[in-house]
């Protein structure tokens, strides 16, 4: 009951939404047209709509209402799963967009993105340009076909428009529609192939609002427009990567934007190539946080000293020479401590690496792989804890692996495979237990695989092959519970293989061939590997004994137990390997008579 009158005040002006409470929750009208857009899908395996039912629609999952009136302003529906990059998975909504949602003239937010509701006809609802109160309007991720129609144009209050696509089917040969949208900020239109627009840039200089843009793998040759005056004084991020533009880097258009924060050229390399030098104009671009030129033909960085907002740059996969040290020299001085991301993988850069590479002191992600550094890791490198990703494989890298690389402790992910690194693992590496993935491979490390590698038990991954490693394996390898892939071959490991490996149950390729391992490999070194697919333990003094009777836990496909005993019978164990695509068993003492299977697999 209420006493006060500001509290009689306060229910009356909430009269319209307790009558049309008493009316059923929300609009019927409006709830009609989502009951038909709800009979327009023919498959929702997720549950997606199961809240769909019931008098207030705007209770209903993806709905929303204007809480003054009621209106449906909001169809949120976006298909969320893990793996964003494949629409038509197994939580889409199959089906169509039912013309239906015309009656929710009130309608400002629409979101479908990766759902497969793209009807019998596959292409754009035409209807969905009268929805004119839209804002915000997604359909990323829809395997549409055809023609992008040009009457969206008419949304005049978009300022979201999202068609991007991946593996799209859609093209459009005239965008000028979109100078219609002039609140329009964010733009992608990713994957719809835009080859017979020659004046793009023009265009989308009509629409000053613009934020985003992102026009990734349209089918571009070109982005050597010339414009006389800018407009897109705004425009923060720019993705024209896995484009096919074929001209030098730094006749582009997109030079002048001062403005930009994110800048991506990558993987321009499709028929076209750009070419040439990173422009000067670059140096005036002080706002950009992320370079992307990989795979771009680039030959030279240009001067970007001033770039002092940068945090990520990518260079990799260029033909750029000349010595690292000049490179990092010429990274912007006052961005040392703020860069989180340093790619320079797949250049031909000469020289050692500088100590002061330990003023990069926010680097996450550091990698020089396949170049050509020489010389050793300079104790610098110690400063650099927040490293999550090192990449220094495929170099001529030498000297010892550094204790300090031990004190790295946010390292995901060390690679410092294909160099020349000798002496011993250095027992702290060991302390690196957020490990995944270390790859040690082909260099010329000695010594033993210590018990402490017990600790990492976060590995998934675990090479260490083409070395000089002694002693033998550690039982400890048993307690790596997420290893995937365990690899010790091409080293002098001595000793028996220990059984605690048949722990291992998420390992799939295990391969410690060409040492000198000897011993007896019962069932029990088998036992849990469930996953197995690939098994090499060729060129070893090793028996393999296990009951007539027993049946191995794996399906195996690749399978080299040459130079082991396993004879002088067929094994009845061998004979259950019946997917495998790859068996050696030569040298192996067998004399008996192999089964039919057999003679048809190879
Ligand atoms: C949309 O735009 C086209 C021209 O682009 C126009 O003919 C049409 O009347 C507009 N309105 C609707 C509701 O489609
Ligand atoms: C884009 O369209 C052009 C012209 O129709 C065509 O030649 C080209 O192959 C298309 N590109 C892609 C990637 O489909
Ligand atoms: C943008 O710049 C062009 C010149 O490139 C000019 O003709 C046009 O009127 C400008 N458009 C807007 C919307 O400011
Ligand atoms: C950088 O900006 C300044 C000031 O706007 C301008 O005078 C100069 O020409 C620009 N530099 C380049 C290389 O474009």
């Amino acid at each position: 009951s209420f006493t006060s009158f500001s509290q009689v005040g306060h229910a009356l002006a909430l009269q319209p939404q307790l009558a049309h409470a008493h009316g059923g929750g929300c609009i019927p009208a409006e709830r009609a047209a989502l009951l038909a857009f709800h009979k327009g899908i023919t498959s929702d395996n997720a549950s997606v709509l199961a809240s769909w039912h019931g008098h207030d629609c705007c209770r209903w999952r993806g709905v929303s209402c204007n809480n003054r009136i009621g209106h449906v302003i909001k169809l949120h529906l976006p298909n969320t799963s893990p793996d964003l990059n494949t629409y038509g998975d197994a939580n889409s909504l199959y089906g169509e967009i039912s013309t239906s949602l015309l009656s929710l003239k009130h309608l400002e937010h629409m979101d479908l993105s990766m759902n497969c509701l793209v009807g019998t006809n596959s292409h754009i609802p035409q209807f969905l340009s009268s929805m004119e109160n839209l804002r915000y309007l997604n359909l990323c991720g829809m395997p549409f076909t055809g023609r992008v129609p040009s009457q969206l144009g008419n949304l005049s209050k978009l300022q979201h428009l999202d068609l991007g696509q991946g593996y799209s089917e859609m093209y459009s040969a005239d965008i000028t529609w979109l100078t219609k949208l002039p609140l329009l900020q964010y733009l992608s239109m990713n994957g719809i192939n835009l080859s017979r627009i020659t004046d793009w840039p023009g265009t989308l200089n009509m629409i000053p609002s613009l934020r985003v843009i992102n026009l990734a793998a349209c089918s571009l040759d070109t982005a050597s427009q010339s414009l006389p005056y800018l407009n897109l004084t705004k425009l923060e991020k720019l993705d024209l990567s896995e484009n096919n533009l074929g001209h030098s880097i730094a006749s582009s258009w997109f030079w002048k934007v001062t403005s930009l924060k994110y800048l991506s050229l990558r993987l321009n390399f499709r028929a076209n190539w750009l070419f040439g030098k990173l422009p000067d104009a670059l140096g005036n671009m002080t706002s950009l946080k992320v370079l992307d030129v990989s795979a771009t033909n680039l030959n030279k960085s240009g001067n970007i000293e001033n770039l002092c907002s940068l945090e990520v740059l990518d260079l990799s996969k260029n033909p750029m020479i000349g010595d690292i040290v000049v490179l990092m020299e010429g990274l912007p001085r006052c961005a040392r401590g703020k860069l989180l991301e340093l790619n320079l993988h797949g250049n031909e850069f000469t020289g050692a690496l500088p100590n002061f590479i330990g003023e990069f002191s926010s680097l996450s992600m550091l990698d020089l792989s396949c170049n050509n550094l020489v010389g050793s890791i300079p104790t610098g490198l110690r400063n650099l804890v927040h490293l999550t990703i090192l990449d220094l494989d495929w170099n001529l890298l030498n000297g010892t692996i550094p204790t300090e690389i031990g004190d790295l402790t946010s390292l995901v992910s060390l690679d410092l495979s294909e160099n020349k690194f000798s002496g011993e693992i250095p027992t702290r590496l060991w302390n690196l237990v957020r490990l995944t993935y270390l790859d040690l491979s082909m260099n010329q490390l000695n010594g033993n695989v210590p018990t402490e590698i017990g600790a990492l038990t976060a590995l998934t991954y675990l090479v260490i092959f083409s070395n000089n490693l002694t002693g033998s394996i550690p039982a400890e390898l048993g307690k790596l519970k997420h290893l995937t892939i365990l690899s010790l071959k091409d080293n002098k490991i001595t000793g028996p293989i220990p059984p605690e490996l048949g722990y291992l149950k998420n390992m799939v390729g295990l391969d410690l061939s060409n040492n000198n391992l000897s011993g007896v490999i019962t069932e029990e070194h088998f036992a849990n590997l469930k996953s197995l697919k690939g098994i090499d333990l060729s060129s070893n003094s090793l028996r393999i004994v296990v009951d007539s009777d027993w049946h191995s836990p794996f399906s195996l496909q690749f399978a080299d137990f040459a130079s082991c005993q396993i004879g002088p019978l067929f094994p009845a164990w061998l004979q259950q390997l019946r997917g495998i695509t790859h068996l050696d068993i030569s040298s192996t003492g067998l004399v008996d008579k192999f089964p039919g299977w057999f003679w048809y697999t190879f």
